[in-house]
């Protein structure tokens, strides 16, 4: 089993990342860390309790960064409400959360595994770029940085910005600039892997409580969606999930690509080299697109496991 850590935000399709990598035996989640991003770092903290402790799973949670490397926290309760993970009523968590932060945890994690570590980031990266400042030397014991964010075209919270990218640039310039092995699930590949209304309603048919959970939580969350003209809504964080309990579900391409810190319309654009013309090596592996019927099918399997 693949060891990963999933530092996340949750977030409707943060807790669905969770619950779909807790579910896969491929992986081995040794550690879940929070971060300020949909919501503030207490709610965000307290969401990854409370679906953890509801799905009956018992495991390493720390708090992490309460606001983003340099500047202000922007969240989204357009899209994840006030609780940050409206819809479903969920009972205070029933396990105690790690002593330590989320940059000791994960470093934590590293340095006793004796394999490398895949860290699988679902928020803005302040975490990641903390520890990649902090212990340089912990890059050559990580695998790969599977993330959710960016974009080649387009962003979803300005027109140049995905809203992890945007939250907190300047550390996804650090990780981005690393040198670590990044594969950069953005909305090219999650605008695809929608998942429809009709699929919801199997969801909730598959009639475990959790299930039913993620059938709310999709309820919820697919509101904000239809304003945006989708026939279904973007599972965003699954997706990083999902590449690392199958690369072949999608397809990708490297590029270099940079994150634009100081513009006037793009601060958080991740620009790709698309063309090569900076002739410079190319440190990202960008994901394009995704078997959008076996990516639903891997989350159904998933839910079923909580019977
Ligand atoms: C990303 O932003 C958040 O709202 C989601 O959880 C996802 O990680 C999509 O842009
Ligand atoms: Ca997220």
């Amino acid at each position: 089993r693949k060891p990963v850590i999933i530092d996340c935000d949750p977030g409707h399709d943060d807790a669905i990342a969770l619950l779909l990598a807790f579910a896969n035996d491929k992986l081995d989640v040794k550690a879940v860390t929070t971060v300020a991003g949909n919501q503030t770092i207490e709610k965000t903290f307290n969401n990854a309790l409370k679906v953890l402790s509801f799905a009956g799973i018992n495991t390493v949670v720390s708090k992490g960064a309460e606001k983003p490397l340099l500047r202000d926290l922007i969240t989204a309760p357009e899209v994840h409400g006030d609780s940050g993970l409206d819809g479903p009523e969920l009972p205070p968590p029933n396990f105690k959360p790690s002593s330590k932060n989320a940059v000791e945890t994960i470093m934590e994690v590293i340095n006793e595994s004796n394999e490398k570590i895949t860290i699988i980031p679902t928020g803005p990266l302040t975490n990641i770029a903390t520890v990649l400042l902090s212990n340089p030397e912990i890059k050559a014991k990580i695998e790969r940085i599977v993330l959710m964010g960016g974009s080649m075209i387009g962003g979803n919270w300005t027109p140049a910005a995905e809203f992890n990218i945007l939250v907190d640039p300047e550390a996804a310039s650090i990780v981005f600039n690393s040198g670590v092995p990044i594969t950069m699930c953005g909305l090219d590949v999650t605008h695809k892997a929608q998942i429809y209304k009709e699929e919801v309603e199997e969801i909730r048919n598959i009639g475990n409580k959790v299930a039913i959970m993620v059938a709310e939580l999709l309820d919820f969350y697919g509101k904000f969606h239809e304003r945006f003209g989708f026939k279904g809504m973007p599972l965003h964080d699954p997706v990083a999930v999902a590449y690392v309990i199958d690369p072949t579900i999608v397809t990708t391409q490297s590029f270099y690509v940079e994150i634009e810190i100081k513009g006037e319309f793009t601060n958080g654009c991740t620009v790709v080299d698309y063309y090569y013309v900076l002739k410079k090596p190319k440190n990202v592996e960008v994901v394009l697109d995704i078997d959008r019927e076996r990516f639903i099918k891997m989350l159904y399997d998933a839910m079923r496991k909580y019977n």
